[in-house]
């Protein structure tokens, strides 16, 4: 392999990368590009790296830079000497279900914030360069979404689009414990940017924007819980495999940008080897140009799904469902989540390339492939739901 150079036109020197969560869905991806465009190499920590078996099996060109730990952050004292022999840390890990968010508020905040901020402070006390990743939940609701529903100032990109260093972020009161991740991913932002700020901590936060693609979440009953309720993606897709409605909670009138798993790991590697670049920044990482309402992906997600699969349009595409009945009390959303691009546009020469048509396509002929065969097998058995 001829030398890499970053964006400066420097040559991209080999790192040793401590990468907590990288048993799961953006884990996997990146561990992937890492493994398969790069010389870097990967101590993978996870509670599960079924997600990234196909990556350790011995005899693969990249087995010697790749090992995974079997680690639980919360409790695990192996995990400062693995930061400490690094040269960056990512921290993917989190309960990130919006179906958590309001049922289990506690385990969402330890999640997010008790249990990430070990890993910030061994970064500083260590010197190490930390990647965080955060969420375009914490913006919350836009200002937008205050104003009368037929108000011409709602279609004012200012009342939507959600900017990185001026944004201000707006939640629900308490008692819509919807808002306990985007609260607790929004503290330990706001304390890595203080150590950045007091103590010279070198970080990057990525802020993601509906990152699709293979490898999300589980479908119910086939990889994981019953019942336990996915990611959009996943909801949607156990739904058309089994041949229902796909659930519309609230009419699903929430707008959303997606963006494919590919082209944000794009974004990801330029922020990791151009730190001169990213040190210091927050990134919104989506597309802009992909942004649909639930009810839309849902017709979208069916369009494809009958052209995969060769069956039908079903007569009752979806139905509607109150959020109270689908996620139980203190649920809440915000309606909009547009991001500003100009941040990663300047420093990382980024843009994102796939139309919202073709990630769906991509994605659900993996649903597709991986999973409609064991989801028709479980039906014929009269125990699944
Ligand atoms: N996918 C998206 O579009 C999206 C959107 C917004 C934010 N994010 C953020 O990006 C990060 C990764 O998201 P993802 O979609 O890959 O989620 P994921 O659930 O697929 O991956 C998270 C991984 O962290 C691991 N993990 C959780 N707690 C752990 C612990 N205590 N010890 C060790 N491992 C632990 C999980 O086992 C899982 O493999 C999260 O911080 C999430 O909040 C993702």
């Amino acid at each position: 392999m001829t030398a890499r150079l970053n964006l400066d036109g420097q040559e991209i020197k080999p790192l040793r990368i401590c990468m907590i969560g990288a048993g799961g869905f953006i884990g996997s991806h990146l561990c992937e590009k890492l493994m398969e465009t790069t010389k870097h190499s990967v101590l993978a920590i996870d509670v599960c790296g079924v997600k990234i078996q196909h990556l350790l099996a011995l005899g693969q060109p990249w087995s010697d830079r790749i090992e995974f730990y079997k680690i639980n952050i919360k409790s695990d004292t192996r995990l400062e000497g693995l930061i400490k022999v690094s040269d960056l840390v990512i921290n993917l890990a989190a309960i990130c279900t919006p179906a958590d968010y309001n049922t289990r508020p506690l385990d969402t905040i330890y999640s997010n914030f008790v249990d990430a901020l070990p890993v910030v402070q061994q970064c500083r006390d260590n010197g190490k360069r930390l990647i965080h990743f955060s969420t375009c939940e914490i913006y919350g609701k836009t200002i937008g979404s205050f104003l009368p529903r037929d108000h011409p100032l709602k279609a004012d990109p200012a009342f939507s689009v959600l900017k990185e260093d001026e944004t201000a972020c707006i939640y629900g009161s308490i008692h819509k414990q919807r808002w306990s991740y985007a609260c607790a991913k929004q503290l330990i932002e706001r304390l890595i940017f203080g150590e950045g700020a007091e103590n010279g901590m070198k970080f990057t936060i990525v802020r993601p924007f509906n990152w699709i693609g293979p490898r999300m979440d589980f479908i119910p009953g086939i990889d994981g819980p019953s019942d336990s309720i996915p990611r959009v993606l996943a909801c949607f897709s156990n739904s058309l495999m089994k041949g229902e409605p796909l659930k519309l909670v609230d009419g699903g009138k929430s707008q959303r940008t997606f963006i494919y798993i590919k082209d944000a790991i794009e974004a990801v590697q330029k922020i990791i080897e151009n730190p001169a670049r990213a040190n210091g920044h927050i990134f919104n990482v989506g597309n802009p140009h992909n942004e649909v309402t639930i009810q839309e992906l849902a017709e979208l997600m069916t369009d494809l799904y009958c052209k995969i699969s060769g069956t039908a349009r079903p007569e009752v595409v979806t139905v509607d469902v109150p959020s109270k009945e689908f996620y139980g009390v203190g649920y809440d959303d915000s309606d909009k989540r547009i991001p500003e691009m100009t941040q990663v546009r300047k420093q990382l020469e980024w843009e994102p390339k796939t139309s919202m048509y073709d990630l769906m396509e991509h994605t659900l002929k993996y649903q597709y492939s991986t999973y409609a065969e064991a989801v028709k097998k479980a039906m014929s058995k009269s125990t699944y739901k």
